[in-house]
């Protein structure tokens, strides 16, 4: 039999290539083609299916409508994760939660299983870390009298047929990248291993009502599989993130069949585990610098909550040819826009200054509504103006220079409002909408901006007071 050609697949993306190169040519990262034997169910058929002369049964087709009830969901009590599930975990789904290593999903998952142990039979399938050290993890974290069954191993079958017989009702696979088929020859962590042992998994997961749980570790150098190629395979896909110099950690949505996306968690990494959040605002603002320059509090939207958080900005003379622009929680080309913008229509000169920005806190900034908070604090920098700290700021900037209005207004203010701000700078409102907006419980004045020049001028005057 002649043996198959080499096939190279991207251990990022999954991408298939005939021949070796540097950089993927679907996701563009470096380093992460390899070769990986092709398979015989990969194998292109050699005629088409319609052709061939056997036929396949008939399918039961069925109308759209029909008595299905809402599954019940299994609900850990930890208010964060449930909410990020979309309400808790549904029987028979699969579940990815990625991160990169050393951020708690761990952690986050015994705390869950723990939980949801005193209502069903929960099995942790460790392929990373000996018995011994998940046991000290879970009496640091004062779980070890939960009825969680434990097990160490990396075999799919092994696991599969363990899971067969002890029918559980939740099965976390910790990770997904340990575990290997003995069906295929490449190593664990290969795309083709963490595709194969996530079907398998989310099979197992439709065919039994279990609710499957997978970790899956996200590197930047390609040394393991991206768990991007698992992502379409699972009913749900959680994010888990934040800055490991800090504290915080937030867990995202980032699909979810069964639930909203973009609804986040926040935690805190402590002694004892990952503690809910559950007022993250009061969170972000805790350790503010108010009256610097370069400061200043944007009134997001995470899901369906309001989110206040601080961006800082530092502008400042570079000494290079092509100035730095560094940012930490916030996209760099929109910022690059954001700078070009106040550049041509607001006449402020940028050009030749480093310029800074950073979402204080770790959390990851990714509505278009905080062009107008960053335009405050870039502005209130370069003019070394302070903004004052009780306004909050909301507002999409367009290329016109004009800002635009955005989503749920009336939640943002409502949230500055409970936390004690007492202004808010808005894009200007058809007439008689923000005053209505205005009427929350402890009244914010609210300043409306048709443009960026109206920004400027607001700085410079001083609202509130100065
Ligand atoms: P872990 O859950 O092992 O991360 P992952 O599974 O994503 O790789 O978390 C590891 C980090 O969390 C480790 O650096 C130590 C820290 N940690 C705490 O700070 N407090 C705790 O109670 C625990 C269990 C871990
Ligand atoms: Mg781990």
């Amino acid at each position: 039999m002649a043996r198959p050609a080499p096939s190279y697949v991207c251990q990022s993306c999954g991408a298939l290539s005939s021949k070796w190169q540097g950089r993927c040519d679907a996701c563009g990262d470096w380093n992460t083609l390899q070769e990986e034997a092709a398979n015989a169910g990969e194998a292109a058929p050699k005629t088409s299916l319609a052709a061939s002369k056997s036929k396949g049964a008939k399918l039961n087709l069925v109308a759209l409508k029909g008595d299905t009830a809402e599954p019940p969901r299994a609900i850990s009590k930890i208010t964060e994760f449930d909410r990020v599930t979309g309400g808790g975990l549904v029987p028979g789904s699969a579940i990815l939660v990625g991160g990169d290593p050393g951020i708690g999903k761990s952690t986050i998952l015994l705390q869950v299983a723990a939980k949801l142990a005193n209502e069903g039979k929960v099995i942790y399938v460790s392929g990373e870390e000996a018995i011994a050290q998940v046991r000290l993890r879970a009496r640091r974290l004062g779980l070890d009298e939960a009825p969680v069954q434990l097990a160490a191993a990396t075999n799919l079958r092994d696991i599969l047929s363990t899971l067969e017989d002890a029918s559980p009702r939740l099965v976390v696979i910790d990770s997904i990248q340990t575990m290997w088929s003995d069906v295929l020859e490449s190593a664990p962590g290969t795309v083709s291993q963490v595709r194969a042992c996530s079907q398998e998994l989310v099979r197992y997961a439709k065919r039994s009502g279990a609710t499957v749980l997978l970790v899956g570790h996200v590197t930047k150098d390609g040394q393991i599989a991206g768990p991007r190629v698992v992502e379409h395979m699972v009913d749900t896909v959680l994010y888990f993130e934040g800055e490991r110099g800090h504290q915080f950690r937030i867990l995202r949505a980032v699909k979810n069949r069964f639930g909203p996306t973009d609804e986040i968690g926040v935690f805190e990494m402590t002694g004892e585990g990952l503690s809910e959040v559950a007022n993250p605002s009061a969170l972000f603002l805790s350790s503010r610098d108010e009256g610097a320059s370069g400061s200043c509090v944007f009134a997001g939207i995470e899901g369906t909550r309001p989110v206040l958080v601080e961006l800082q900005a530092l502008v400042a003379p570079s000494p290079l040819g092509t100035p730095r622009r560094a940012v930490v929680g916030w996209d760099t080309s929109r910022l690059a826009m954001v700078l070009a913008v106040l550049e041509t229509r607001a006449g402020l000169s940028l050009a030749g200054n480093d310029v800074y920005l950073n979402v204080a806190g770790g959390l990851r900034v990714n509505e278009p509504a905080a062009d107008l908070a960053v335009a405050a604090a870039l502005i209130s920098s370069h003019l070394n103006i302070a903004v004052p700290p009780q306004l909050v700021f909301f507002g999409e900037v367009s290329l016109s220079g004009t800002i635009r209005r955005v989503a749920q207004g009336d939640a943002r203010l409502k949230e500055a409002g409970k936390l004690g701000f007492r202004g808010a700078v808005v894009p200007a409102q058809p007439s008689g909408e923000a005053k209505r907006a205005a009427k929350g419980e402890p009244a914010l004045t609210t300043y409306e901006v048709a443009d960026l020049n109206g920004l400027l001028d607001l700085l410079k005057d001083g609202p509130l007071g100065g």
